[in-house]
């Protein structure tokens, strides 16, 4: 199965890449939003793809059309105001929901963030953000899409430990990019993370276990 990565070029985007292009089951294609992107791609032997989330529902489903799987790890980042936060977060991952639609494609795993669904737990300095991500969250939920939301608490760079800690509700913590992109991986063909959201952090289970242990009420 080819897997579309839509952020392909960010943090999480690129380690999910390289993971996903050396697993024997998956192909991969990267999505990138600049041609100048796409060699560091090709020096891999990785297909990329020039679609931007600023465009439209069927640019982005013709850039999915071959794919089996959509994984959504895009983000307008902190440097940018709301309106990207609105825009990209928001408004880019409920067009590519559609678009997955539109190319017929029904797995989908979106990156979200820690307590994206408890209101009451939103950091007051970027409240905004939450509600992005928030409403992108509810709108895959209500596809037909199968679905498995991943909310990792905050990221950081170090290398990862293989061992996260996997529920409805963490109230805080941390994870390595590194084991967000590997659970990513996992849920792909994990029954026990389809239809499901969950936050993640660092923890001492090893992600399959805590993947497959993910017995609560569908969420
Ligand atoms: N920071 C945290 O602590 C934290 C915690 C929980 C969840 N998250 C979420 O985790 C996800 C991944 O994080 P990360 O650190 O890997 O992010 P990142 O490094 O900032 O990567 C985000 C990617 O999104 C791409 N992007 C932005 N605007 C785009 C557009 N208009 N069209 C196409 N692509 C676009 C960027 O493209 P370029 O490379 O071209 O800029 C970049 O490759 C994000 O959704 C973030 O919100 C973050």
């Amino acid at each position: 199965m080819k897997i579309l990565v839509v952020g392909a070029n960010g943090q999480i985007g690129k380690q999910l890449v390289h993971m996903l292009h050396d697993h024997p089951n998956y192909e991969v294609k990267a999505m990138i939003r600049k041609q100048e992107q796409a060699s560091y791609f090709q020096k891999a032997g990785i297909e990329s793809v020039l679609a931007n989330l600023d465009g439209t529902v069927s640019e982005l489903a013709d850039a999915a059309r071959d794919c089996g799987a959509v994984v959504f790890t895009a983000g307008s980042g902190g440097g940018t105001g709301f309106d990207q936060t609105l825009l990209i977060d928001l408004d880019g991952a409920a067009k590519v929901i559609e678009a997955a639609e539109l190319a017929g494609i029904q797995r989908f795993i979106m990156i979200s963030a820690l307590q994206a669904h408890r209101r009451e737990h939103w950091s007051e300095q970027i409240k905004p953000y939450y509600a992005a991500k928030h409403h992108a969250d509810q709108i895959l939920r209500n596809s037909g899409l199968n679905y498995t939301i991943i909310r990792p608490g905050g990221l950081m760079n170090e290398d990862g430990t293989g061992k996260v800690a996997a529920a409805e509700d963490i109230r805080s913590g941390s994870i390595p990019r590194e084991d967000v992109a590997r659970t990513a991986l996992l849920s792909l063909d994990e029954e026990s993370t389809f239809r499901r959201s969950f936050d993640l952090v660092s923890g001492d289970t090893p992600i399959a276990d805590a993947l497959s242990a993910l017995d609560a009420p569908l969420n």
